[in-house]
């Protein structure tokens, strides 16, 4: 495995892989990998000639108050763990080799922001859009791979592909959980104790939910409510959201019925946990 820390020579590599007719593989991630990214590599590993991980930790799409400063990285440990899913080149930019100059666009992600983590973390998916526009760019990948778990960022990638006619196929994979069910994370590492033997109940609170529908439930006030009942009496987690909209579109629902999620947001002492699931109704 070969890291690459700059832009030019990543284009350079990707160019005359391309040119030898190699199908790239692409999995964009902030590092501190978990079993979630290596199914991510592991799918790209299936699908291509050639992977390329990305581990860029992205200032553009953590706001003021956001844990940029803190966000957990380890890069000789994600360097083992990539080495051994197989990943062939490993970009690893600096924030000046990224952002070098004073931008002169800025994109901004106007469809689907407005809801979910969108809605309290402003700039959060422009940031996340601008990022991957240049991580196309660069490692001019066939495809590339994203975690269900951040189904927001999905739907959101999804428009920014199709609306700029990237040349990209974008794969999305299922959520990667722990063996009681909570949704692996980076930022599982902030869980104190207790909360870490709560956090399972965001899970078990979505499927609790899904077994209602499945029992004919189709109002999505009732849906809500026990979540959020759950939630509140078996955890010490602050409620941020949970909603229930059709997916990919993100729009909110009279009756549960077609492409739905139900997605949740709940903020611990310092780790903000999501999780949802996406249910064909
Ligand atoms: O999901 C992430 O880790 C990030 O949002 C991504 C896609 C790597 C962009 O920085």
């Amino acid at each position: 495995m070969k890291v690459i820390k700059t832009i030019k020579d990543m284009q350079a590599l990707v160019q005359q892989l391309r040119r030898d007719g190699q199908s790239i593989g692409f999995v964009p991630t902030m590092g501190f990998l978990h079993e979630g990214h290596c199914s991510l590599m592991q799918r790209a590993r299936k699908e291509n000639d050639v992977v390329v991980l990305s581990i860029f930790v992205n200032p553009t799409q953590f706001g003021p108050n956001e844990d940029f400063d803190t966000y957990p990285r380890d890069f000789e440990r994600d360097e083992q763990i990539a080495l051994k899913e197989g990943v062939d080149y490993l970009f690893y930019p600096s924030v000046e080799e990224m952002y070098k100059e004073n931008p002169s666009v800025s994109i901004s992600v106007i469809n689907r922001v407005d809801v979910l983590c969108g809605a309290k973390r402003a700039g959060h998916f422009d940031g996340v859009a601008t990022i991957l526009t240049k991580l196309f760019h660069i490692v001019s990948p066939h495809r590339a791979y994203f975690g269900k778990k951040d189904a927001q960022q999905v739907a959101v990638v999804h428009g920014l592909i199709k609306d700029f006619n990237f040349p990209v196929e974008l794969v999305a994979i299922d959520t990667v959980r722990e063996e009681d069910g909570l949704a692996k994370s980076s930022r599982n590492v902030y869980l104190t104790e207790a909360e870490r033997t709560q956090a399972p109940v965001l899970y078990k609170s979505l499927r609790q939910a899904v077994e209602k529908i499945n029992q004919g439930e189709t109002n999505p006030d009732r849906l809500k409510e026990i979540i959020s009942a759950n939630i509140q009496a078996y955890t010490s987690a602050e409620i941020d959201y949970v909603e229930v909209y059709s997916y990919p579109e993100l729009q909110p629902v009279t009756t549960v019925t077609g492409q739905v999620i139900l997605a949740v947001a709940v903020q611990f002492s310092k780790a903000r946990l999501i999780d949802n699931l996406i249910i064909e109704v």
